[in-house]
């Protein structure tokens, strides 16, 4: 809204100077004679200040221009007030001076204004100088270019408000010159068909075929851009070009486009008095052919008195007059030459400026004259059946189109991509809306590095104030106004049920406001049968600013209401969306409820592995505890909240970044500290996962006795699993695979016994799918290749869920890594990788990426395999998962030794061999880095002193861990390395002995290739 506060100068010595009846008869004239004009102009004179009054626009009704109408208020007050002034001094000597303030922003209106522009308006009023208009930054903002000049007042210190920046304004001397600049700043965008089209129809025009064409659209989709950019190409060969403007204010005053025009070609000024104004006239119209003729027409239309005394207002018989003469005016232009009449807004033109355009049409059907109008109406089948005029009606612009607007106005400073989307959906592909959203974002974000924060947070695009009252009069003047913004709580799209329900009308009456609405083209209907049709809010601006017109009391009702209704009469629907549900109780400030609904909605979407948008909700959950008065309850659902959360996270963020950590310590405090079990339990394995996944065995290994300690008083199956799972996997990761596989058996066992559906809880995996597919690691280390594959593909089979999926495609990956099969590894890597990617598994995605990296090096693709494989370790590293990371870099060192990159194995080996030597390292592939030390020495240097030292240091491990194949892999290295000498035998038999007490898997790469080394000697 938009506020005028206007105060006398010096009043006090007017009371002086003027009897008590004089200065009543002055004062109230002022107020008089104020009034008036801001009735004029639609605002609403509302209080008495002292001497002064205060005066609202956009209350009772909006505009689109309310600023602009305030200020043009005030500046038409100061004016009358002059003339009335005349008389004030001929009859008392006096003069009334005032001062006008225009502020504009929020405020609560009824009797009274509250609110900051109210004040505002009021300090800025008093900081003007006599006679003139002083307004806010804010509504400086608002108002039209070229039609006001500024006086910057600087910074002023206003009482109680603090620092504002003020302007004194002006009305631009001739500001409705004829030659308004139509410098283009900014490039047309699109619309490559219609400019042709228009270029086409001006080819006729300038052959004497006259022309006439429509551009319709809604507002802002850029009717003026076309018309602007149209004259900016050809204008320069039209002989004249003619300008009507059509104006909200003046939709009843006769003829104003063309008085406008006149006064305009004429160099008429508003300060001219009557003898300046008529020579100016009569000059204009010397170059006509009936000049003596027109000029008392032409002076009555423009209300000069003429010498013989012409009426102010054309009488009927005259009207016709006129027309004819303006009519003769145009044929004379376009006799002279290729002319160009542009009417723009044709929707705001008074009922005579329409007779004369529709009387012109068709005279100038042999003429060179080309009309191009503009309308925001897109019925403009009555011009069109009448005359056959050309219609080009505006259609949004396209993805491309809009980004290429974005990016017209945020030059080299890119915005996110996902601002871009934003911005698109919002504006609806309406270039006006992309202008102001844009700009909003790019005051709002200070670019840092040439890229701007992300605004897809929870919060929504705010309207741009620019936009505010253009949308809020929209909304504000619609007949079904209150069913509007009820809708519009129940967000973009909503059901013909829901709002019925949630309405309490009448379905007649509810029916009847709905088709209007549409008809109004506020609303999309989607299906024809109303009843069973969805609605869409044209823009989500519109339905925004619908919802900013509810008072805050308002909205909580209206939210509760539709909260109770989906729970008690929707229950479907709430069950399939409890975010909804939440989202109107977290609106309405129902707290506990919101709570229940954030929850289990981050529950449902976790249970689909929809974990993004599941971290999304738990989040405006937790936001909800502050208001929760009940503490145990609090704890509780905080608790559960917490354990969900880190759940969630770590499927998508990566099992080991610090905000999983913080969620699971969190939830382990509050557990402790209100004595609940089930909670303290998964508080504790999440933090066990943590610290395994991140390679912190000693924290994790505590953690898993500790679990295995919560169990044992427990009769919780799922969570003696676990904890026996917890356990295994740690010993895997120390290397220990005869215990790790005991605990996996033992744990597996558990889970049998157990219903399915209690497993995803706890863990939000599957302990069937995760236990198995460790196994099937472990089995291979031990030395049953077969039984490692066959554990995996189980637990592919029986897995449910696309995370448990993910994990053991992976895993499956892993074990066919190990048995040396690069092609089954490419042959299933690409689905392990999509899945990954559908649902942003991080974790599993890294872990694939590398072992599709080494199944191309292995193929023969070694650079690609390499970038790969890097990318993939880089991935994991970034989300703080540190396990596999020396496995990682043993397949880097080993892709690089096949191809004899000596240099980079080293370096990749010398990173692993310093993971080794740290206390507590990840050891289960550190035999196999021995392996590959000692074999990079020999092919390097030669060196097989230090081969044999590495080989040796490998070999003793892989008998210590009971690594039965890798134990295979370091004989075979040392016998290779000793076949040429005396030591031969000692290795032939350790070959042989190792090779013997493999059962399975005999058709595998290194078992076959032992076989083959000891047939060879
Ligand atoms: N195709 C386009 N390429 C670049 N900018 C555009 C395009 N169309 C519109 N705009 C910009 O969008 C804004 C709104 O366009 P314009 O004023 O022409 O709309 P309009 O249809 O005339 O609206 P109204 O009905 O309010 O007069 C302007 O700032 C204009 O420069
Ligand atoms: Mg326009």
């Amino acid at each position: 809204m938009s506020l005028l506060s206007c105060d006398l100068v010096d009043s006090s010595v007017l009371a002086h100077n003027l009897d008590p009846e004089d200065l009543r008869y002055a004062i109230n004239n002022f107020h008089q004679i104020s009034k008036q004009i801001i009735e004029q102009y639609e605002g609403y004179y509302a209080q008495y200040m002292g001497d002064g009054f205060m005066a609202y626009f956009s209350y009772p009704v909006a505009h689109e221009d309310d600023a602009y109408r305030a200020v043009l208020t005030g500046l038409k007050i100061i004016e009358a007030i002059r003339s009335f002034n005349i008389d004030l001094k001929t009859k008392h000597h006096v003069e009334l001076r005032l001062r006008v303030g225009v502020d504009t922003g929020q405020v609560v209106a009824d009797q009274f204004v509250v609110g900051e522009a109210a004040n505002v308006a009021s300090r800025a009023q008093a900081e003007a100088s006599p006679d003139t208009v002083v307004i806010t930054e804010t509504t400086k903002r608002l108002l039209p270019a070229d039609v006001f000049t500024y006086q910057d007042l600087g910074i002023r210190e206003l009482k109680n408000i603090g620092p504002v920046q003020l302007f004194c304004v002006s009305e631009r001397r001739g500001s409705n010159s004829l030659v308004i600049e139509t410098k283009i700043f900014r490039p047309l965008i699109g619309r490559k068909k219609q400019l042709d089209l228009l270029s086409d129809h001006w080819d006729l025009a300038k052959d004497g075929i006259g022309q006439a064409v429509i551009v319709a659209g809604e507002a802002g989709i850029g009717k003026s851009k076309l018309v602007q950019q149209f004259e900016a190409e050809f204008g320069a060969n039209a002989r004249t070009i003619l300008r009507f403007h059509g104006s909200p204010f003046h939709r009843n005053t006769m003829l104003h486009p063309v008085i406008e025009n006149i006064q305009a070609a004429a160099g008429i000024i508003p300060t001219d008095g009557n003898d300046e104004r008529l020579a100016k006239l009569a000059a204009f119209l010397s170059s006509f052919d009936k000049a003596q003729r027109m000029l008392p027409v032409m002076s009555g239309l423009l209300s000069i008195p003429g010498q013989n005394g012409a009426s102010r207002l054309p009488s009927p018989r005259s009207q016709q007059e006129t027309l004819d003469v303006l009519i003769e005016m145009a044929l004379h232009y376009a006799n002279r030459g290729t002319m160009l009449s542009i009417f723009e807004d044709i929707h705001w033109f008074d009922a005579t400026t329409m007779t004369l355009l529709e009387a012109l049409i068709p005279m100038i059907s042999n003429e060179r004259a080309f009309l191009l109008l503009t309308t925001r109406s897109t019925s403009t089948a009555q011009l069109q059946d009448k005359f056959f005029i050309t219609q080009i009606v505006l259609s949004r612009l396209r993805l491309n189109e809009v980004e290429e607007l974005i990016e017209s106005f945020t030059g080299d400073k890119a915005l996110l991509r996902s601002v871009h989307t934003q911005i698109f959906n919002k504006a609806n592909g309406v270039p006006l809306y992309v202008e102001e959203l844009t700009k909003m974002v790019l005051d709002a974000e200070p670019i840092q590095n040439g890229k701007s924060a992300d605004l897809s947070g929870e919060q929504d695009f705010a309207i741009p104030l620019t936009l505010r009252d253009p949308l809020t009069s929209r909304v504000d003047r619609v007949r079904g106004r209150k069913l509007l913004q009820l809708a519009a709580t129940l967000g973009r799209k909503f059901d013909y049920e829901l709002l019925l329900a949630v309405s309490a009308m009448g379905e007649e009456a509810l029916n009847r406001e709905l088709r209007h609405l549409v008809a109004a083209e506020l609303l999309y209907q989607k299906g024809t049968v109303l009843q069973q049709a969805t609605f869409e809010f044209k823009h989500s601006l519109i339905r925004d600013a619908a919802y900013a017109l509810l008072t805050k009391a308002e909205r909580e009702t209206y939210h509760k209401r539709v909260g109770e209704l989906l729970e008690e009469r929707f229950a479907e629907l709430a069950k399939a969306h409890p975010e909804t549900v939440a989202h109107h109780y977290t609106q309405a400030r129902s707290y506990d409820k919101a709570l229940h609904y954030w929850y289990e909605a981050g529950k449902q979407l976790a249970a689909r592995s929809a974990h993004s948008e599941a971290v999304g909700h738990l989040k405006q959950g937790l936001r909800q505890i502050p208001h929760i008065d009940d503490p145990l309850l609090r704890s509780k659902m905080e608790l559960d909240l917490q354990i969900a959360l880190g759940n969630s996270l770590r499927a998508t963020k990566g099992w080991s970044i610090e905000e999983v950590k913080h969620a699971y310590t969190r939830a382990l405090q509050l557990s402790r500290e209100s004595g609940l079990a089930e909670q303290t339990f998964q508080a504790l394995f999440g933090l066990w996962a943590w610290n395994f996944v991140h390679a912190a065995l000693g924290e994790a290994q505590n953690l898993a006795e500790h679990l295995l300690e919560a169990v044992k008083t427990a009769d919780n199956r799922i969570h003696r699993a676990l904890a026996h799972e917890a356990l295994g996997f740690t010993l895997f990761a120390y290397g220990k695979f005869d215990g790790a596989h005991a605990e996996l058996e033992r744990g597996l066992s558990m889970c049998e016994a157990a219903e399915a559906a209690g497993y995803l809880d706890p863990s939000a995996q599957d302990p069937r799918v995760h236990i198995r597919s460790y196994d099937g690691m472990a089995l291979w280390f031990l030395g049953y290749p077969d039984r490692a594959v066959q554990v995996c593909a189980e637990a592919r089979r029986i897995s449910q869920h696309p995370y448990s999926e993910a994990l053991a495609r992976t895993i499956t990956l892993r074990v066919h890594q190990l048995r040396g099969e690069p092609a089954a590894v490419s042959a299933q890597a690409d689905a392990a990788i999509a899945l990954c990617e559908q649902h942003e598994f991080v974790h599993y995605l890294a872990m694939s990426l590398i072992l599709r990296g080494w199944a191309s090096a292995e193929q023969g693709e070694f650079e690609k395999g390499i970038a790969e494989m890097q990318d993939g370790l880089e991935k994991v590293r970034s989300t703080g998962g540190l396990l596999y990371e020396t496995y990682a870099l043993g397949l880097l060192a080993e892709a690089c030794l096949k191809n004899q990159r000596y240099g980079q194995a080293f370096d990749f080996l010398e990173q692993a061999h310093i993971r080794l030597e740290q206390a507590g390292s990840v050891r289960f592939y550190a035999a196999e880095i021995y392996r590959l030390l000692g074999e990079a020495y020999l092919r390097s240097h030669q060196d097989s002193d230090q081969a044999e030292r590495c080989l040796s240091q490998g070999l003793t491990l892989a008998r210590e861990q009971k690594a039965k194949s890798l134990e295979l892999r370091l004989c075979m290295s040392l016998h290779d390395l000793y076949a040429p000498t005396r030591n031969a035998g000692k290795y032939r038999a350790q070959l042989s002995e190792i090779y013997g007490f493999f059962r399975e898997g005999l058709d595998t790469a290194d078992l076959l290739s032992a076989r083959a080394k000891l047939q060879a000697t």
